[in-house]
């Protein structure tokens, strides 16, 4: 059914096997498919198991979030889409991915990435700190079902795209988007990056389950430093609104001070002035 494992993927997940649990076990990897997540999502409901990794080199129908396409040419980035079966988990499951990416990129590279709320993983220009490429970003989608008159997450889907060549963006995108090579100016392994971004998940993980949401949300606000103090715009009830970001709550949702008072921004487009 799926393609072999690139050499250099196989010794990143060969390396990091002892700090990874369950995570990328088994891996399914596919020199072209459509989008990963789709595939993670069938395997998860034909029973796959929490931590199954669906890879591919390249994918004909990425997407990002806010229903955008995700730019996903053959070997240029890292697409990954990894089952997660966990309930206590789900909550916080797309902030922990985010640390961890931000986390596996600093271990594999030293690169200093950082964290745009809600997830985008960036670093910021030397010369201008509040100028910033994106690098990589997370999709997080899950499937529920009923359970008597409840609604239950039965799986959620957690996709990540990293940005490892330059080829991995349109060259128009060149302001706003890099890539760990660009940054680096030398090549990356991408099976280290793959590799320290699962053993980094992996102990993120092992916070929510023993109930220590609060260790993944304090790493989340100390890589996240644009979340605090930076002006923004974002909707709030579904008005249009400028403020200025003071942190994220408990549940992840950005707080916008507008006027005043303090409004939690949910979803949506924010604009970083
Ligand atoms: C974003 O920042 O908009 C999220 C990008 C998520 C892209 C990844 S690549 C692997 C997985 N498969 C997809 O179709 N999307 C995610």
């Amino acid at each position: 059914m799926s393609d072999a494992l690139p050499s250099e993927l196989a010794a990143g997940l060969e390396a990091t096997a002892s700090r990874r649990g369950p995570l990328g076990s088994p891996v399914y990897y596919f020199n072209e498919t459509g989008s990963t997540n789709d595939v993670a999502a069938t395997l998860a409901e034909g029973g796959a198991a929490e931590g199954t990794l669906v890879l591919a080199s390249t994918q004909t129908a990425g997407r990002g979030r806010l229903g955008r396409q995700w730019h996903s040419p053959p070997d240029a980035g890292l697409y990954a889409s990894l089952i997660f079966r966990s309930a206590a988990a789900a909550p916080f499951l797309t902030l922990a991915g985010g640390v961890a990416v931000a986390e596996g990129i600093r271990q594999a590279t030293a690169l200093p990435v950082h964290i745009k709320w809600p997830n985008d993983i960036v670093i910021s220009d030397r010369a201008r700190p509040s100028r910033r490429r994106k690098l990589a970003g997370l999709l997080a989608e899950a499937s529920s079902g009923a359970d008597g008159v409840l609604h239950v997450v039965l799986h959620v889907v957690l996709g990540i795209g990293i940005n490892i060549k330059a080829t991995a963006y349109p060259p128009e995108l060149a302001d706003k988007a890099s890539s760990l090579e660009t940054e680096l100016g030398r090549p990356v392994d991408a099976g280290a990056v793959l590799g320290e971004t699962l053993a980094e998940l992996e102990r993120a993980m092992g916070s929510l389950r023993r109930g220590d949401a609060a260790r993944v949300l304090g790493r989340w606000r100390e890589l996240a430093p644009s979340a605090f103090g930076s002006s923004v715009e974002a909707d709030v009830g579904g008005e249009r609104v400028a403020g200025v970001a003071e942190g994220i709550d408990d549940s992840g949702a950005l707080l916008v001070r507008v006027n005043g008072r303090l409004e939690r921004v949910l979803s949506g487009e924010v604009l970083w002035t």
